[in-house]
């Protein structure tokens, strides 16, 4: 088998990359990623040398070089990762949000099509239903209502998937899961944002009144997840994930605090995102009957191992804010990247 994951330099992708390469030795897995601010190559160092492992740098917009890609190798499987993933750059930057998530998807899906691909799986987002009040859970029949122009390129690229199997037979799969958290996430997200400005004993800016509710997911039962659909998910259904994990901002803020021994005190409530969405919850109750999904982790269990994770990997952090994985990128390229 051989396996296209674009966008595995970054967060969830290269979770998805160890994961993969551990659990299926004999697969070969080509890694996609235009190493945009978000995409770090140090979180792969330790599989470079792993020979059914390849690194590719491309951008997914770029039609010439992914229909190279294409027909050079072949592909059976196509798991898409590559976004901008960070709502409030998508307010204040939201062509790139278009231009990746949206046109980018639609060179990958051609590709694909015109490449007789065994399946496409698109990772997408909860965020494309919108937002929840204080009751009920969105399932894969909610309607799309995205708020940000994040979630709206999301639920755009999810269109054009679903397209794509409707009219030209491209099998497709699409997963929707809550918010992730654990190693590698990169730190102008919530999770890795406040632990490491708690070591630091720096403010901890909260949106509004912190009572928005997201509903965290370990990624490594969203790898799981997508292992499982990209295998046994039926043609052209979307599955949703999530770990029934609910929690108030506040609260997560306050259990780092208190994990670490930190003060209270260095949480500061700030003006609020606009557009912001109060609350995400997941029904996951396809992908569990249907699949045998089951997370692994408790939150309890995963935000502890999470946390110690950023204190036992300081200098992959420090390399992110100094800007320095960007001089490791540079080395291992030859290239000056543009932030
Ligand atoms: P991330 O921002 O950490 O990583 C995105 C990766 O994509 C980076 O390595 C980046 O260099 C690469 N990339 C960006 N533009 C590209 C382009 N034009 N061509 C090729 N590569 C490009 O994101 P993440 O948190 O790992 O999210 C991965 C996917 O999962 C995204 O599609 C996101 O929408 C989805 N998702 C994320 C979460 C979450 O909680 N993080 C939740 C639900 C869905
Ligand atoms: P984020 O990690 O950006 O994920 P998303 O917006 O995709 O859910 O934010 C998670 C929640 O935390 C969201 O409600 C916004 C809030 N938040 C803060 O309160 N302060 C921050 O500095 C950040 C980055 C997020």
């Amino acid at each position: 088998m051989k396996l296209l994951i674009t966008g595995g330099a970054g967060f969830i992708g290269s979770n998805f990359v160890r994961y993969m390469i551990n659990k299926y030795p004999s697969y070969q897995i080509v890694n996609l990623d235009a190493l945009t601010y978000a995409g770090n190559l140090e979180t792969l160092k330790d599989l470079e040398m792993n020979k059914n492992y390849k690194f590719l740098k491309g951008d997914i917009t770029d039609r010439t070089l992914i229909n190279k890609l294409f027909e050079n190798e072949k592909f059976d499987y196509v798991v898409n990762f590559a976004a901008e993933s960070h709502v409030d750059r998508s307010i204040t930057e939201p062509n790139i949000f278009v231009a990746t998530n949206i046109q980018g998807t639609q060179v990958l899906l051609d590709a694909s099509k015109d490449n007789n691909i065994k399946k496409y799986l698109q990772v997408s987002t909860d965020e494309v239903y919108g937002t929840l009040g204080e009751e009920g859970y969105f399932s894969e029949t909610t309607s799309l209502a995205p708020n940000s122009p994040y979630s709206a390129s999301k639920a755009g690229a999810d269109m054009l998937v679903r397209s794509y199997n409707e009219t030209f037979g491209l099998p497709i799969n699409i997963t929707r899961c809550s918010n992730n958290y654990g190693p590698y996430h990169f730190p102008e997200k919530l999770i890795p944002l406040m632990v490491i400005n708690a070591m630091k004993e720096k403010n901890l800016p909260v949106y509004g009144d912190g009572l928005n509710i997201r509903d965290w997911l370990h990624v490594e039962d969203h790898c799981q997840a997508i292992d499982l659909v990209l295998h046994k998910g039926r043609n052209g259904e979307v599955y949703n994930v999530g770990g029934n994990n609910e929690r108030t901002n506040i609260e997560i803020v306050k259990t780092i605090l208190n994990y670490l021994n930190k003060s209270e005190s260095l949480i500061r409530f700030v003006t609020d995102r606009p557009g912001h969405d109060r609350r995400y919850a997941i029904d996951a109750t396809k992908l569990r009957e249907e699949l045998g999904w089951e997370p692994k982790y408790t939150f309890e269990t995963g935000i502890k191992e999470t946390i110690k994770w950023y204190q036992d990997n300081q200098q992959w952090w420090e390399n992110i804010i100094s800007g320095n994985y960007q001089e490791y990128f540079e080395k291992q390229y030859g290239l000056r990247l543009e932030v």
